[in-house]
Formats: structure tokens, C-alpha cells, sequence
């Protein structure tokens, strides 16, 4: 539903938009205690043209041109140089995937959208800088070898690679002894088996060069396991070993290998299952809230910032680390004893 709403500060027309993101947006510049200095730098001058930017939950650029002919520019997104890094998102058409190349485009890299989806990975990378899409589906070995020849070839190496694409089981929330095999096959083939192959093919580029980084998206539910998701939560607990492994293996060659365990991430698809109105899950997402800190579900962003920190030049001595993103879920218990 859209809004139109003014901001006081800006003393421009009223702009149509979603007013939850621009609070959002507006909330966590005040947050950041930056106190919307775009809008100090301005003087006298009027507002005459506002851009926004949105990336894939919330309003990550805003643009203003001022009647006296100056153009302001202001970011949520963290900054990091990543100039001419060739990156590969993996699952990268919607949620958190898209959230992470948006933001790895954002700091200069040049990005590959891989997915199953392609008509989405295509969707999401146009209009993004020095993007490109793939169809890849990581369970598939022999096109996971050729995309990330293509991707070598086309582009002249990889650097980064993030291992996000994964799913879960929507329909059989069962304990162990009801859980169908297809179920834990297939979740399994995408979220561990894909997860080995893409590293595997892109380690031995990245080792031909000396240097790479490989960030693997697990779950908290990897480090501290749910009921009723057997095949997810043993899925991203090998994740968060492989990592390590991978780290002791590749880390003496110049490869540096990490993992980020979020927590609960508000993306369209959790949207329908847990926090939207006919949530499938609404009532249980509720108990689980009263146990997070911080209350609330992160965005696909807060992500995205933590696989930056991850890429970044200057983190060249972080291997082997889980770094968890869940607004203090798994730092221990909320109830009182
Ligand atoms: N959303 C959360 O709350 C949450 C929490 C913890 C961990 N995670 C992890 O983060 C990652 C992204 O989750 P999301 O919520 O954005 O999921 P999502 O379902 O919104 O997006 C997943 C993407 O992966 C793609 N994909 C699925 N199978 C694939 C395959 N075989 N090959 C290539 N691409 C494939 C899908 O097409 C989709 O674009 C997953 O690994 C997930 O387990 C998510």
C-alpha cells in the first residue's frame, strides 16, 4: 500500500511512497547518529528532484538535486572497496542472495547473479553496475564447472564467491520419524552437496591465483538446531563444518573461507510463511521474537553488511569464523530462571 507522506525536514512535495521503508530508512540514519547530514549540506537551496533507490527490503540510496544545481547522494549501505573483484552470488534472484550482489555491486565488484531462477537472477541484475546473470543450479555439477569456467573466461577470474542458495521445508514440519526421504534428499542436494560443488569448482580458480574468499551462508539453525526441520538444520550444521574444513584446507593457499549463520531474515518468502497475515507460521514466529533480543526479524541487508565486512580487503585475517547475525537469538536465553 502506498503512502504519501512529507518530511518536514525536507520541505519538498509529498512523495509517494512505502512509508514503513522510508521510517525505516529515516529510523536507521538516526540510529547511525548521522542525522540525515545530506539534508544539513543543502543551505538554502530548494529540493527540486528526490531519487530513491530501494534494494530488496528497504531504501538503500536517496538522491536529491537542489535548485542551485548540486546533486547529494546518501547510502545506508556499508563501504568497502571492492573495485574490479569479480564476485558470484549464488541463489541471487530474490531475498538475501539479491540483498548481497546488490550490495557487493554497490562497492565496486563486478557481480554474477547465479540461479535456477533465471528469469529472476536476470531481473535482478539489470540495473544493478557491472552485473550479469547465470543460470546455474548448484546441484548440478557439471553446469556449476561450466558457469564458473564462463565466469573466469568472461570476466578474467573470481575472487569472491557466496554460497547463498538454499531452501527448506515449507510442508513437512514433522519430527524425525515422519520426515519423508525425498525431503531430506533434496533439501540436503541443495543446501550441502550444491554448497560443496560451487566451492569446489571456484576454489580451484581462485587457487590458480593465490587469493579468493568463499563466504557460505549457513543458519543459526546450524549451530543451535530447531525442532521439526531435521534435514535443514543438519544441512547448515555441515555447512558450518565444511567451512572450518575448507578454512584449514584453502586458508594456507590464499583462499580465505568464512561463514554467516543469520537468524530469522525478513524476506517475501518468509513474509508468507511466517510474518505475513496468513503467515503459516505466524503464531510460532511470535514466540520465537520474545526470544530474540532485539525483537524483531533482521533485514536481508543486515546480511548483506556482514558478507562486505567478510569480502573486504582489510578482513584478511579472518578464516574459519562463523559470524552470527540474529540480534542476539543465540547468545543464550531471554526467560527469566
Ligand atoms: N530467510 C531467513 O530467515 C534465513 C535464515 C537463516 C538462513 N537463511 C539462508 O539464507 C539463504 C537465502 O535464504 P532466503 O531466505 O533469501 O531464500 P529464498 O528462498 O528467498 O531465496 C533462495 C534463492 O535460492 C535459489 N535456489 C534454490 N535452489 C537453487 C538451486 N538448486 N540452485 C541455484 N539457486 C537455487 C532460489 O531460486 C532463490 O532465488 C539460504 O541459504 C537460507 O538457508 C535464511
Amino acid at each position: 500500500m502506498l503512502f504519501a507522506v512529507r518530511n518536514p525536514h525536507l520541505g519538498i512535495q509529498p512523495q509517494r511512497v512505502y512509508a514503513p521503508i522510508w521510517s525505516t530508512f529515516y529510523e536507521r540514519w538516526k540510529l547511525n547518529g548521522r542525522s540525515m547530514p545530506i539534508l544539513q549540506d543543502i543551505g538554502s537551496c530548494a529540493v527540486v528532484h528526490v531519487r530513491f533507490l530501494w534494494g530488496s527490503s528497504s531504501l538503500v540510496k536517496l538522491t536529491l538535486e537542489t535548485s542551485c544545481g548540486n546533486k547529494k547522494e546518501a547510502s545506508t549501505h556499508m563501504k568497502v572497496n571492492l573495485d574490479h573483484q569479480v564476485a558470484l552470488v549464488t541463489g541471487a534472484a530474490r531475498g538475501i542472495g539479491k540483498a548481497i550482489a546488490e550490495a557487493l555491486a554497490a562497492n565496486g565488484a563486478r557481480v554474477v547473479f547465479a540461479d535456477v531462477d533465471f528469469a529472476g537472477a536476470q531481473e535482478a541484475a539489470s540495473g544493478q553496475p557491472n552485473s550479469v546473470a547465470k543460470l546455474m543450479d548448484v546441484t548440478n555439477a557439471s553446469q556449476v564447472e561450466a558457469v564458473v569456467g564462463e565466469v573466469v573466461d568472461q570476466l578474467g577470474g573470481l575472487e569472491i564467491l557466496v554460497n547463498n542458495a538454499g531452501i527448506n521445508t515449507q510442508h513437512h514440519r514433522v519430527t524425525i520419524e515422519e520426515f519423508p526421504v525425498e525431503e531430506w534428499n533434496r533439501i540436503l542436494e541443495v543446501d550441502l552437496t550444491g554448497l560443496y560443488l560451487v566451492s569446489r569448482a571456484s576454489a580451484k580458480a581462485m587457487l590458480a591465483r593465490g587469493s579468493g574468499r568463499i563466504i557460505n551462508i549457513a543458519s543459526v539453525a546450524g549451530l543451535v538446531p530447531l525442532r521439526l526441520q531435521s534435514a535443514f538444520v543438519a544441512a547448515k550444521a555441515g555447512v558450518v563444518n565444511l567451512t572450518k574444513s575448507m578454512a584449514l584446507e584453502l586458508g594456507p593457499r590464499g583462499v580465505l573461507v568464512n561463514a554467516i549463520a543469520p537468524g530469522s531474515i525478513l524476506t517475501d518468502g518468509t513474509k508468507k510463511l511466517f510474518y505475513g497475515e496468513d503467515g503459516l507460521f505466524a503464531e510460532k514466529v511470535q514466540q520465537m521474537l520474545a526470544h530474540v533480543p532485539l525483537g524483531r526479524p533482521g533485514t536481508p541487508e543486515e546480511v548483506a553488511h556482514a558478507v562486505l565486512f567478510l569480502a573486504a580487503p582489510e578482513s584478511s585475517y579472518i578464516n574459519g569464523h562463523v559470524l552470527v547475525v540474529d540480534g542476539g537469538w543465540t547468545a543464550g536465553y531471554m526467560r527469566e530462571f
